[in-house]
């Protein structure tokens, strides 16, 4: 074999490429679109407040199958679904966990319902669950409530919970942690990260904990959590009734795993803060613009962040940064357009071509 064809064959997802730190067995069937292996990205430029010397990379989530860092969760949850003879799985959404579990629920043969805010969810998520088959419901109530009934519903009838509540979805998110520390060869000083319902963050920590546990990197990182300043229960310390945000996946007042996102933050040093939607928005349109990176409006959170803390001169020289993107900016067509200039109607002539271009 030549080593582009052994390249090409290397990956073969992350159960199996991380076993050893994941709950299976050989008797797990292990459902998989062969998600992780995703790219760190150095990126430049994208503020005058990051000083020079100080290394910002982004860690593209929105590359996995379904475009966004879900797949490393669901992965694990609809294996393990399996294994326990699940017929069919339940989920609540802001759009990306029910994109990737309608998509791993029919690669498993299951039957995958969805319950969200109606109006609520982005057109290349929503698009996803349906084309995928899963019974999507739409209802009167924010993301809170949604996974509120979920969780009783799933207590009565036999439907698997595959919401980050599901212990399994973070053991699969914890591989992430991994790959950051396996493509730099140690765990980066800071982690920065948008927080939203908080299972990412706390999935992270507890992999470069265990990292950290068996040797593979010498330190661990410093957390830096994000949330859209209408929707920061972890900043302001109470539940937001009624969260509000152009970033649609962290739209969330009442995050589950608030206790492990706290704990991430205190254990590492860390901090979680707001970034207002007009930075985050900034931060969406510099990485499309500057980087050639496109991610979703949420994912932007944790870059917004970095420069926000950056003006205040939080980073030095010779820091390392890395910036999770959580989902590819296709998953929200009208954001990135109504965020660019339109396109511009032209006569199809070569003189009409020529003025336009020189414009
Ligand atoms: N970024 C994106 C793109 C997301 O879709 C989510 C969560 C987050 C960040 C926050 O992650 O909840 O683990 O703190 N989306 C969930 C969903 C809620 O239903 O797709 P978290």
């Amino acid at each position: 074999m030549t080593v582009a064809m052994e390249k090409q064959r290397r990956w073969p997802g992350l159960i199996e490429h991380y076993r050893e730190f994941l709950p299976v067995s050989d008797s797990t069937p292990v459902v998989t679109l062969l998600e992780g292996n995703t790219p760190l990205i150095e990126i430049t430029g994208i503020s005058e407040a990051i000083p020079k010397g100080v290394r910002v990379y982004v860690k593209y989530e929105g590359l996995n199958p379904t475009g966004s860092f879900k797949d490393r969760g669901m992965t694990m949850a609809i294996s393990k679904a399996a294994e326990e003879g699940a017929k069919a799985v339940i989920c609540a959404s802001t759009g990306n966990t029910s994109a990737s579990a309608a998509a791993y629920a029919a690669r498993a043969g299951m039957r995958c319902y969805v319950v969200v805010e109606g109006g609520a969810i982005a057109m290349g998520k929503l698009s996803q669950a349906l084309i995928h088959g899963a019974k999507m419901l739409s209802v009167d109530g924010n993301f809170d409530t949604a996974l509120r009934l979920v969780r009783e519903v799933a207590q009565r009838l036999p439907v698997k919970l595959v919401n980050s509540v599901n212990p399994y979805r973070l053991e699969g998110q914890k591989t992430a942690a991994f790959e950051v520390c396996d493509q730099l060869g140690e765990a980066p000083d800071f982690l920065a990260i948008p927080v939203g319902n908080a299972g990412n963050i706390s999935a992270y920590w507890k992999g470069f904990k265990e990292y950290r546990g068996v040797g593979r990197i010498g330190k661990l990182p410093v957390m830096l959590g994000f949330q859209a300043a209408g929707a920061a229960p972890l900043v302001e310390g109470r539940v937001i009734p009624s969260p509000k945000t152009i970033a649609t996946a962290i739209k969330i007042g009442d995050p589950a795993s608030r206790r492990l996102a706290l704990a991430a933050r205190d254990e590492s040093g860390g901090r979680i803060e707001a970034v207002s939607d007009e930075e985050i928005l900034d931060a969406y349109q510099k990485l499309a613009r500057m980087a050639g990176v496109f991610c979703e409006p949420a994912s932007a959170a944790s870059v917004a962040g970095v420069v926000k803390l950056a003006g205040k001169g939080f980073f030095q020289q010779g820091q390392r940064i890395v910036c999770v993107l959580t989902g590819h900016g296709l998953k929200d067509p009208d954001r990135a357009i109504a965020s660019a200039e339109p396109p511009v109607t032209i006569p199809a002539t070569i003189e009409a071509l020529t003025e336009a271009i020189k414009a």
